[in-house]
């Protein structure tokens, strides 16, 4: 069998944790494989909203399981609270979550390396969520980590130091006040708890997942425009968000992945630094961000809002070589008279063109738009791809035609049910 793998194709929060839910029921294992407590992913279902950050979003199908792969970089201390979080909905953590004993470990310092780097970036900061993401890649790759299988080696303690001592040198060429112990002790009582946990050699229990016929769903977090190498680097997160990810992130071969569902928002959004060609800075903008509830699942921080940019979108859909794709929030597009769509982006000499440069978005460049008709009626209770007004119809049929692939999926609100199948998704 293979993996399919599902994405984000925008700077996140496109709505992955939703859909992750809503297909999980098709699959026997939902497999994360990069990012870390940097990601908010929402599900809503029976009028409750959850957000998970680290945990896979198939977490409450009881009849499937859930693993966090090698990818991930994972804070014991934020893992444990989204377990506590859980408490109540009678889930069976020992039949259905798995941990990748390869997963790096977020310590404290890692966190307040990322907070002192940021400050000391001032302007130019990259506006991180400051969950230690960064540093805690970087020591992966300088072969510096420690990883979560580590905990139970009988000189973690010694090792942990070593990684700390390091880190507090780095520390001190930085104008940056904090406080270690009162964060270090609930680290190591969440240390402690996860050695409870189901730590796997999980590129294993993947692959004889998949040996058996099982069928696996890799879920992404971030996006696309966030990838450390074809993200608007250096506005970008340390992993690798692409569907590459998902090979070295779960120890998947190239050859066994299968469908690559890419969701994208009908519009953009993005929380932090960076270019954003279409952000709008006016009454649209606000609009957007009020009806799409556009703050952040993680920081809360408000996201900048614009109009959907087409040749990113391809380029997103061509580096992951998206087979399907679903549009998420079409719902928050009710209202508007008129609705803009970038096709082209023109420099300041007129010339135009519809590729990403080398900074993505330079500062020369303007975005051009198409304009289509927007419809007023609201969406929220719409069941059916026929029931939906022709003005959205056209939007998805002109998406379609310039990217080249299928919208199969389009969502009209955050709940589960509010999810409509236009054309029914193919899975491996
Ligand atoms: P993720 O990080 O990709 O999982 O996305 P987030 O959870 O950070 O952000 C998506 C937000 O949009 C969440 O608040 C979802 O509940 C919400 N959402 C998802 N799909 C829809 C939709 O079709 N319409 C509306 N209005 N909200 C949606
Ligand atoms: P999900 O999975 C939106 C952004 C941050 C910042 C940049 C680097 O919910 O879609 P980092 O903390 O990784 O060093 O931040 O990336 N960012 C996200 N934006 N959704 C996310 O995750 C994000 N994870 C990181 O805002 O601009
Ligand atoms: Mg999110």
């Amino acid at each position: 069998m293979s993996v399919d793998v599902l994405l984000g194709l925008q700077w996140g929060d496109e709505g992955k944790g939703k859909v992750v839910d809503y297909l999980a029921r098709k699959y026997d294992l939902v497999a994360r494989f990069q990012g870390g407590p940097n990601a908010g992913h929402t599900l809503e279902f029976d009028g409750i909203k959850h957000v998970l950050h680290q945990i896979p979003s198939g977490i409450f199908h009881k009849e499937i399981k859930n693993i966090v792969g090698n990818g991930v970089v994972l804070d014991p201390v934020i893992f444990m609270n989204e377990i506590r979080k859980l408490d109540q909905f009678n889930i069976d953590l020992a039949a259905q979550l798995f941990l990748s004993k390869k997963a790096q470990l977020i310590i404290p310092t890692h966190r307040i390396l990322d907070a002192a780097y940021e400050k000391a970036k001032g302007k130019n900061k990259i506006g991180s969520t400051l969950r230690g993401i960064g540093p805690t890649y970087q020591d992966k790759i300088a072969r510096n980590g420690l990883r979560l299988g580590d905990i139970v080696s009988p000189n973690f303690e010694e090792r942990y130091s070593r990684l700390q001592q390091r880190h507090l040198k780095t520390l001190s060429n930085y104008d940056f006040e904090f406080d270690l112990p009162a964060v270090e002790k609930d680290f190591f009582e969440a240390i402690e708890q996860m050695k409870d946990f189901n730590l796997v050699n999980s590129e294993y229990f993947i692959n004889d997942y998949m040996s058996t016929g099982k069928t696996i769903l890799a879920e992404g977090a971030q996006g696309s425009l966030l990838d450390i190498d074809f993200g608007s680097y250096p506005f970008v997160t340390s992993s690798t968000t692409t569907a590459a990810g998902a090979c070295t992130g779960l120890g998947i071969a190239p050859a066994n992945i299968g469908e690559v569902f890419g969701i994208f928002k009908a519009y953009c959004t993005r929380v932090g630094s960076g270019p954003f060609l279409t952000e709008l800075f006016d009454e649209d903008g606000e609009q957007l961000r009020k009806t799409g509830n556009e703050f952040g699942a993680t920081t809360g921080r408000p996201r900048r809002c614009g109009w959907l940019d087409l040749p990113a979108l391809k380029y997103a859909v061509m580096i992951n070589g998206v087979t399907q794709l679903f549009m998420m929030k079409a719902d928050v597009l009710s209202g508007f008279d008129q609705i803009k769509v970038c096709t082209q982006y023109q420099d300041a000499s007129g010339e135009v063109s519809n590729e990403m440069g080398f900074e993505q978005h330079g500062d020369d460049l303007k975005p051009v738009y198409v304009e289509m008709e927007g419809w007023k009626d609201v969406l929220d209770n719409v069941t059916s791809y026929d029931a939906l007004p022709d003005q959205l119809h056209k939007y998805v049929d002109f998406i379609e035609e310039y990217v080249g692939v299928p919208i199969n999926i389009v969502s009209v609100g955050p709940d589960r049910e509010q999810t409509i199948i236009k054309q029914e998704m193919v899975i491996s």
